[in-house]
């Protein structure tokens, strides 16, 4: 009796892997801050993900699976998500985060658990510097530094500027010093050099020190929620100075949250439709528009970035085993992406153009492409 059950059995899985079941899917974690602070970070890059995933749902026949934890915003949160995705979900690598203190969070996971985890957007040098399961799909901040630098002497003509940034953030901090290191050179001056942190809502103690010499222009290296308030609490106090900020103030929340005090703010970003010098960046645009119904943004082109990276290294590696997957990032030189042509260097960084858009009637509009 025994002896039956058990070629019942055994016919039965053989049954099954002479092929009615499909592939085992491809599980990739995702690990974004879906609510919190920047909670706009976490759904413009899911919604490029998204369209990223629909465009290319397969990778060596297998289906991929992406597996989205959201981090709150928190930097331990984001290191327990990327935990999870390794340990419960099995995830043969990692895409996120945007914020770059986050991304170092999960980093330290990804190296320890030997996954690849690829940040779309995080610009920090630190991010990848010394890792070796880290990558991503962005320029870093060195470079984006110097862009709002020359931008600010040769388009605004600016002299004099004042640095605003959040010490929560390495990406707020790192900039803020790059930017002034191109802006010094230039000739420019930085008159002041103001701090808060992420959360902070009262800006009027630190933007009352610029009323006696207002600068040419303000650059806030933050991120949105509290760009915007500065903006709007600057133009309170009759501050007439052009605002320049980093890819971190890219969200429409700018906008709903600083309304006609942010009209004229500049900021570097990543992508714009204008920009688009891919066949695949050209693919992107389209179906972005057809899913979302809006005009496609840097975050979310870059996480589409980020997914495109992960499968054409899966399929360079002819695997989807992490360390073939690391190996194969490794090697990815000139893939045509959305936001542009990836090469990864060695140090897991790539050059890539930047975009300078500003806000005018409350809309992203594009102002340039500045070629590194
Ligand atoms: N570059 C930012 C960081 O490193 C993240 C960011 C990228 C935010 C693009 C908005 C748009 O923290």
């Amino acid at each position: 009796m025994l002896g039956w059950t058990m070629a019942a059995l055994l016919a039965l899985g053989l049954a099954q892997e002479a092929g009615s079941t499909p592939p085992e899917k491809i599980k990739v974690g995702v690990v974004l801050s879906m609510t919190g602070d920047t909670a706009a970070f976490g759904e413009q890059t899911w919604a490029g993900l998204q369209v990223a995933k629909e465009m290319k749902p397969k990778v060596l026949d297998r289906e991929i699976e992406l597996v989205l934890v959201d981090d709150k915003s928190d930097k331990i949160e984001a290191a327990v998500a990327a935990q999870r995705v390794v340990q419960r979900d099995k995830v043969v690598a990692i895409l996120g985060e945007v914020a770059s203190s986050r991304s170092m969070a999960i980093a330290s996971v990804a190296e320890a658990k030997k996954v690849p985890q690829i940040s779309p957007s995080s610009t920090n040098p630190l991010v990848t510097q010394g890792k070796r399961y880290v990558f991503r799909a962005c320029f870093i901040d060195s470079f984006q530094g110097e862009v709002i630098a020359n931008f600010a002497v040769d388009h605004l003509e600016a002299k004099t500027a004042v640095v605003f940034k959040d010490i929560a953030q390495d990406y707020s901090v790192g900039l803020a010093s790059f930017f002034k290191t191109t802006f010094v050179k230039r000739g420019g001056k930085i008159t002041q050099e103001l701090k808060y942190q992420t959360g902070d809502q009262d800006f009027s103690p630190q933007l009352t020190l610029l009323k006696s010499e207002p600068p040419d222009v303000i650059v806030v290296t933050g991120y949105y929620q509290e760009a915007a308030q500065i903006a709007k609490q600057a133009r309170g106090l009759g501050l007439k100075s052009v605002f320049l900020a980093g890819d971190g103030a890219e969200a429409p929340e700018l906008v709903q949250i600083g309304g006609a005090a942010v009209e004229g703010l500049y900021f570097s970003t990543h992508f714009d439709e204008k920009s688009a010098t891919t066949a695949l960046g050209d693919a992107y645009v389209k179906a972005f528009r057809k899913k979302h119904q809006t005009a496609p943004d840097g975050l979310g082109a870059l996480g589409a970035d980020a997914y495109f990276m992960l499968a054409g290294a899966i399929e360079q590696a002819g695997s989807a085993e992490p360390e073939k997957i690391r190996t194969a990032l490794e090697q990815l030189k000139g893939f045509e992406g959305v936001s542009g042509v990836i090469t990864v260097d060695a140090k897991h960084n790539t050059l890539k153009s930047a975009v300078i858009r500003t806000v005018k009637n409350g809309e992203f509009v594009y102002v340039a492409t500045v070629n590194p």
